[in-house]
């Protein structure tokens, strides 16, 4: 009998990605979004995909009774939590947002797990937990820093909520996975990257200057310490990422863990500069962009990267999709959400 995942965040752009390869993969999902932070696009996109309708409950998992009611109606074997509020800057405006939201639908999630007697529970993390690291690249072991931003302190206490849980209760197992900078888009070009608003990212702004919706790319900063002055980031392309959970799920349901709580970086190893990618970008799509330099960002680090060799021991996995057309599958996206507009 196939297993089942449920994916609170299942219609964003991280869990809609991570819901095709399960599928594929040979698992059975059940979605979850209270759909605060996106349309139905990324479902619907999804189920063309897979060819088939997806369960999808319009859950918040803020409100218990509704976690314990996808609890009730389906047996999960293990679920991936996505339901968490991203944007670093809106987070430090409105701290209480963010651990109102990011902490409680963790919280409800791990009862509504221990209630039925265990899970397998991934959550996703990110690399910056990090902060600014003293050595590159990073590995599992470089130590977390004090969080700069309330978004990142919610990765901080939800990592170490999944600890605390996995001592305190039998059954429940748990893996974190520590993203670094996810972009790209499905090569099918119906899921994808759709922020809300002026992007905060740089992949969506890139996409969105190109097609005409923003005037003018501002790369901030190019007086750093690193070889062209823009900052270096590990752009891991959202497929290869998405991958890293179907490893990681199987290897919970496999009983192969080594030890009940894991923890691992999701990147390529290969620092990209912001002015890299952005050439990259141009060359490859073949589209000139309007871009600037601009004064630094508050709270960018210089530079992070991945040290992905655990995951390829451990998980198997590792990112294979090339730059090149991780760019292409963005820019692909971006116009096929112009053709529907
Ligand atoms: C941020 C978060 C990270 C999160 C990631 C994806 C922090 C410190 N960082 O990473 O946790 O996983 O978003 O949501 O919490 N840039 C420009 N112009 C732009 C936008 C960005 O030059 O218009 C530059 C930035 O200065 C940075 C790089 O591009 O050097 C990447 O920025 P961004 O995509 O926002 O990701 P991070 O800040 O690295």
């Amino acid at each position: 009998m196939s297993k089942t995942v449920l994916v609170p965040g299942g219609a964003g752009y991280i869990g809609s990605h991570v819901t095709v390869e399960l599928i594929q993969a040979g698992y059975d999902v059940v979605i979850a979004d209270n759909m605060s932070n996106c349309d139905e696009t990324n479902y619907r996109g999804v189920c063309a995909i897979v060819g088939r309708e997806l369960p999808l409950y319009k859950a918040d998992f803020c409100d218990p009774e509704a976690v314990r009611k996808v609890f009730a109606e389906n047996r999960i074997d293990a679920v991936i939590h996505f339901a968490a509020f991203k944007a670093v800057g809106e987070s430090v405006e409105d701290p209480l947002k963010y651990y109102g939201n990011n902490l409680q639908s963790f919280v409800n999630l791990l009862e509504a797990a221990r209630a039925q007697g265990g899970c397998n529970v991934l959550f996703s993390s990110s690399a910056t937990v990090y902060g600014e690291p003293e050595s590159m690249p990073v590995t599992e072991q470089s130590p977390r820093q004090v969080a700069t931003s309330p978004y990142g302190n919610t990765k901080q206490i939800c990592e170490d909520i999944l600890s605390d849980c996995v001592r305190a209760y039998p059954g429940i197992r748990g893996i974190a996975l520590r993203y670094f900078n996810p972009v790209g888009a499905h090569p099918s070009a119906l899921i994808g990257e759709l922020p809300r608003g002026v992007p905060n990212n740089l992949v969506p702004f890139i996409t969105q200057t190109a097609i005409g919706k923003r005037e003018v790319l501002r790369i901030f900063g190019n007086d750093y310490p690193t070889p062209d002055g823009t900052c270096l980031r590990d752009f891991i392309d959202i497929v290869d990422l998405a991958k890293a959970h179907v490893c990681a799920v199987r290897r919970m349901l496999d009983d192969q863990m080594k030890a009940p709580y894991e923890i691992f970086n999701i990147g390529t190893g290969t620092p990209v500069s912001v002015r890299e990618l952005v050439d990259t970008f141009e060359r490859v799509n073949g589209v000139k962009l309007n871009w600037v330099y601009a004064p630094r960002r508050e709270g960018d680090v210089t530079a992070i990267w991945a040290d992905p060799s655990l995951a390829w021991r451990e998980l198997g996995w590792k990112a294979e999709r090339k730059l090149d057309d991780t760019l292409a599958s963005a820019w692909a996206w971006e116009k096929h959400l112009a053709e529907k507009e």
